[in-house]
C-alpha cells in the first residue's frame, strides 16, 4: 500500500459532498486550519484537523511538508477545445483592424482555420501536442478537465480527434471527459446547406460516436450564422437517443434561445452564455441547469462578463472553465479564470472556489470522485504559495502552486519550494 501524508497544512478549504453548490451553496465551504490530509493507494483516508488524525495511521506514509500554506482540491477545467492543429495568430491584425468574432468566421477563417490545419496533422503529433497543454495545466493545478472536439467536422476527424481524447484519458495523469461537437462550424463542403451537415451528423456521424463510445456529452455551438436553435435542438436530441448527455454553447454572442434550449433538452450545462437573457437563466434554473462561465473568453475577445451574480441569485449552480482554445481563448490558465470570476462576475472566493471543484466535477460526471477533500475520494490536490483563498484570487498573473499531487502522486512541483 503506497500512503502519503500532506501535513503542516495551514488552511485547508474544501467543499463537502457529491452535490452542486447553488444559490447560498455556492458559497458553502469548509475551512480547517491547521490540516492534514492522508491518502492510500491514492484515495483519501483522513481530512482534517492534524489533531484528529488517529494514532499509528500514518506510519510509514511519504511525508509532504505543506509548510504552513493552503491547500485546496485540485482543479477542474469543466470546457476545453484543447486537441487542436495550428494555431491563429495571424486572426490579430484582423482583431485590431476591428473585425468580430463571427465575421472572422463567416470569411473562412477562425474555428474553420483550425479545421484545416487539424485534419492534416496526424494523431501522433495532435495528442503530443495535447499532451504537453495537459503538463502545463498541471503546474497551473487542474488536475482534471473536459476536452470537445469539434476540429474534424468530418467523420475521420472527428473520430481522430476523440480517439485522440480517449488516448490522453487512459495515459495522461488527468481525468478526462470527452465530449463531441461536431456541431461546432459549418464545414465548407456544406457551405449554404447547414441543415445538410445537419442530418449528416446525425445520421453518420453521431452513430459511430455512440458505437465506439468515444463521447460522454454531445455539444452544439448554438449561434448567430452556425447552428440555430431547432438545428440544435435536433442535434442534442439525437444525442439524447444515442445515450449522450446533452451541454450546450449557448448565448456567446448572441441570445438567440440557447438557454431555453439547455432548459428545453435538460442539458448538463449551459456554457458561455455572455449574452444571456431572464428568460434563459429562468428556464435554467427551472430545469437544474448547470452554467458553465468561461471570463477569459469575453477577455480576450473584449465583450461584457455573464451575469454570474444573477445566476447564483436564481439557484443556478456556476461553473468557471478556461474554454482554451485556439480562437477565442488561447489560454489555459484556469487560475486567471478564476481571477476574473472574484474582479469581473464578483463572486465571492468561496463561490469561485466552488465555481472550480465541486460543480465543475458535477458539470463533467466526476463528482463521486472528485471536486472536494474528504475520505473517500480521490487525492488530488493542490498546495498553493499563499495564506488563504483570498490571495490566490488577488495575485492575478502568478503562478502561485507549489505542489499538485494527482491520485497521492506529486505530478507538479515548482523548484525550490517544496
Ligand atoms: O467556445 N464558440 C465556439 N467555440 C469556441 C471557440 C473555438 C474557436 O474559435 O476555435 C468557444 O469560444
Ligand atoms: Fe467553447
Amino acid at each position: 500500500m503506497k500512503k502519503v501524508l500532506v501535513h503542516n497544512i495551514g488552511l485547508l478549504c474544501t467543499p463537502v459532498g457529491s452535490h452542486v453548490h447553488a444559490g447560498a451553496q455556492q458559497a458553502e465551504i469548509q475551512s480547517i486550519p491547521q490540516a492534514c490530509v492522508l491518502a492510500e493507494d491514492g484515495v483519501i483516508t483522513y481530512c482534517g484537523p492534524a489533531s484528529g488524525l488517529p494514532q499509528g495511521a500514518a506510519e510509514g506514509a511519504r511525508r509532504i511538508d505543506a509548510g504552513g500554506c493552503l491547500v485546496t482540491p485540485g482543479l477542474i477545467d469543466a470546457h476545453t477545445h484543447l486537441v487542436f492543429g495550428g494555431w491563429r495568430q495571424h486572426e490579430i491584425p484582423l482583431k485590431l483592424a476591428g473585425a468580430g468574432y463571427l465575421d472572422i468566421l463567416r470569411s473562412g477563417g477562425g474555428i474553420l482555420s483550425t479545421v484545416k490545419h487539424t485534419r492534416q496533422e496526424s494523431e501522433e503529433q495532435l495528442t503530443q501536442k495535447a499532451w504537453a497543454f495537459l503538463d502545463e495545466m498541471l503546474t497551473l493545478g487542474v488536475t482534471s478537465c473536459e476536452i470537445k472536439s469539434g476540429y474534424g467536422l468530418d467523420l475521420e476527424t472527428e473520430l481522430k480527434q476523440l480517439r485522440v481524447i480517449r488516448e490522453l484519458a487512459q495515459s495522461h495523469p488527468m481525468d478526462i471527459a470527452s465530449t463531441f461537437l461536431g456541431a461546432h462550424a459549418v464545414p465548407e463542403e456544406y457551405k449554404d446547406n447547414s441543415d445538410g451537415y445537419v442530418d449528416y451528423l446525425i445520421d453518420t456521424m453521431l452513430p459511430a460516436v455512440a458505437e465506439q463510445k468515444l463521447a460522454r456529452y454531445c455539444d452544439v455551438f448554438c449561434e448567430t450564422g452556425v447552428f440555430d436553435v431547432p438545428q440544435s435542438r435536433r442535434v442534442l436530441e439525437a444525442g439524447k437517443a444515442l445515450g449522450l448527455l446533452p451541454r450546450i454553447h449557448a448565448d456567446e454572442i448572441d441570445a438567440i434561445g440557447g438557454a431555453v434550449l439547455a432548459g428545453e433538452v435538460g442539458a448538463v450545462s449551459a456554457e458561455h452564455l455572455i449574452a444571456t437573457d431572464e428568460e434563459g437563466m429562468q428556464a435554467m434554473a427551472k430545469a437544474g441547469v448547470i452554467a458553465d462561465l468561461l471570463p477569459a473568453t469575453s477577455f480576450y475577445l473584449d465583450k461584457t462578463f455573464a451575469p454570474a451574480r444573477r445566476m447564483v441569485e436564481l439557484g443556478i449552480p456556476v461553473v468557471i472553465a478556461s474554454d482554451f482554445n485556439p480562437g477565442s481563448c488561447p489560454s489555459l490558465n484556469l487560475p486567471f479564470a478564476m481571477n476574473l470570476g472574484l474582479l469581473r462576475y464578483k463572486l465571492k472566493p468561496e463561490e469561485v472556489l466552488n465555481a472550480v471543484t465541486i460543480n465543475a466535477a458535477c458539470s463533467v460526471g466526476m463528482e463521486d470522485r472528485l471536486g472536494t477533500l474528504e475520505a473517500g475520494k480521490q487525492a488530488d490536490l493542490v498546495i498553493w504559495d499563499a495564506p488563504d483563498l483570498e490571495m490566490i484570487l488577488y495575485r492575478f498573473g502568478s503562478n502561485l502552486c507549489r505542489t499538485v499531487l494527482k491520485k497521492g502522486e506529486v505530478v507538479a512541483c515548482h523548484e525550490g519550494k517544496e
